[in-house]
């Protein structure tokens, strides 16, 4: 109790702060319980790692505009997003002020040139704004990719031709709606999930959006549902992978998802840059570790022509030789 009572002490402090730097917003602290881990979807927290979840509802009004999940660490007594670990004072508050999590934007580059971007590169449709929307409003809607990343991801499909693709990790369905709304009407996606509550709102937006037809979803751990591929002789078979689920297993899925790839098929990986993490050698926790372990191995990788990508929050792009 104790211990909750200073963390909610320092809550305030942080509300008061961001209500200074917002006109027509305001944050509302809610504490959702104090043993949840920042990734729950992902695997149990160790006791170092244990911090009271909070999210930031921004609100107009009496309507809740979207919420953005945060943690306070207790030992370093900083706010952090899952996503992006910035302290206090760094936060862009502006960028919240303007309505958009940061997660779905791109964290590396500033708010206006950002803004530039999507003005002047988005070509949105309906049902993919809508799916930001409903998903923004979630508790961990900042694991969605951004929209550019998804159009530039739906170019990379047209690029090469792609007709079979396999997802590792599809969430509410952004990243596998936009692929398969640029596969051809015979293309396949493969959309590979452990949750059944975030797909479900997922295989809605497949249906609005027209690509139902096109994507299989497969509930379960990746790493046996990819297994599960190559034992029935599906090694070879695809052109494009794309690897944006829990990062400590990244190494098992680029190695399954490579040998599932033709010569010449393409491996996309999210979240390479992981806010800024794996830059920082302080930053030692197990998915920053499993993330600069893959970006360090993929550099040396002869199996792959590979870059690393500064969109969204750091996408490595590995061919297949
Ligand atoms: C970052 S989200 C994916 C975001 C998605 N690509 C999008 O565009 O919105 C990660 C997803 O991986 C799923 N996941 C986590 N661990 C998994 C595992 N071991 N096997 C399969 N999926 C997993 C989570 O349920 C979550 O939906």
């Amino acid at each position: 109790m104790r211990r909750l009572s200073a963390l909610l002490a320092g809550y305030d402090q942080v509300a008061a702060h961001l209500r200074g730097h917002w006109r027509h917003w305001y944050a509302i602290v809610q504490v959702h319980g104090e043993t949840r881990n920042e990734k729950p979807y992902y695997r149990k927290p160790s006791p170092a790692e244990i911090s009271v979840q909070v999210g930031l509802v921004l609100t107009r009004g009496a309507t809740a505009e979207r919420t953005i999940p945060f943690s306070l660490q207790q030992t370093a007594g900083t706010l952090c997003c899952p996503r992006h670990p910035l302290t206090l004072a760094q936060l862009p508050v502006s960028s919240f002020a303007k309505g958009r999590s940061m997660s779905s934007r791109n964290g590396f580059i500033e708010t206006h040139i950002y803004d530039y971007i999507l003005a002047n590169s988005l070509r949105d449709r309906d049902e993919l704004k809508r799916l930001r929307q409903e998903t923004r409003a979630m508790p961990m809607g900042g694991m969605q990719i951004s929209p550019d990343q998804g159009q530039f991801m739906g170019l990379l499909v047209e690029l090469i031709g792609a007709k079979r693709i396999v997802e590792v990790g599809t969430f509410t369905g952004y990243s596998s709606t936009a692929m398969a709304l640029a596969l051809p009407a015979d293309g396949r996606l493969i959309a590979c999930d452990v949750s059944d509550e975030f797909t479900r709102i997922a295989r809605r937006y497949w249906q609005e959006a027209g690509v139902a037809d096109k994507i299989e979803l497969r509930l379960g751990p990746a790493v046996a549902t990819l297994d599960g591929m190559l034992a029935a002789g599906e090694a070879g078979c695809f052109d494009m992978a794309f690897i944006d689920a829990d990062k400590e297993n990244y190494d098992a899925y680029y190695e399954r998802c490579l040998r599932l790839l033709r010569r010449g098929g393409l491996i996309l990986i999210d979240n390479v840059l992981w806010g800024g993490r794996p830059a920082n050698a302080n930053e030692q926790d197990e998915s920053t570790a499993a993330i600069r372990a893959l970006n360090a191995k993929i550099r040396a990788d002869e199996r792959v022509t590979a870059s690393l990508l500064s969109i969204g929050d750091g996408l490595t792009l590995a061919r297949k030789r």
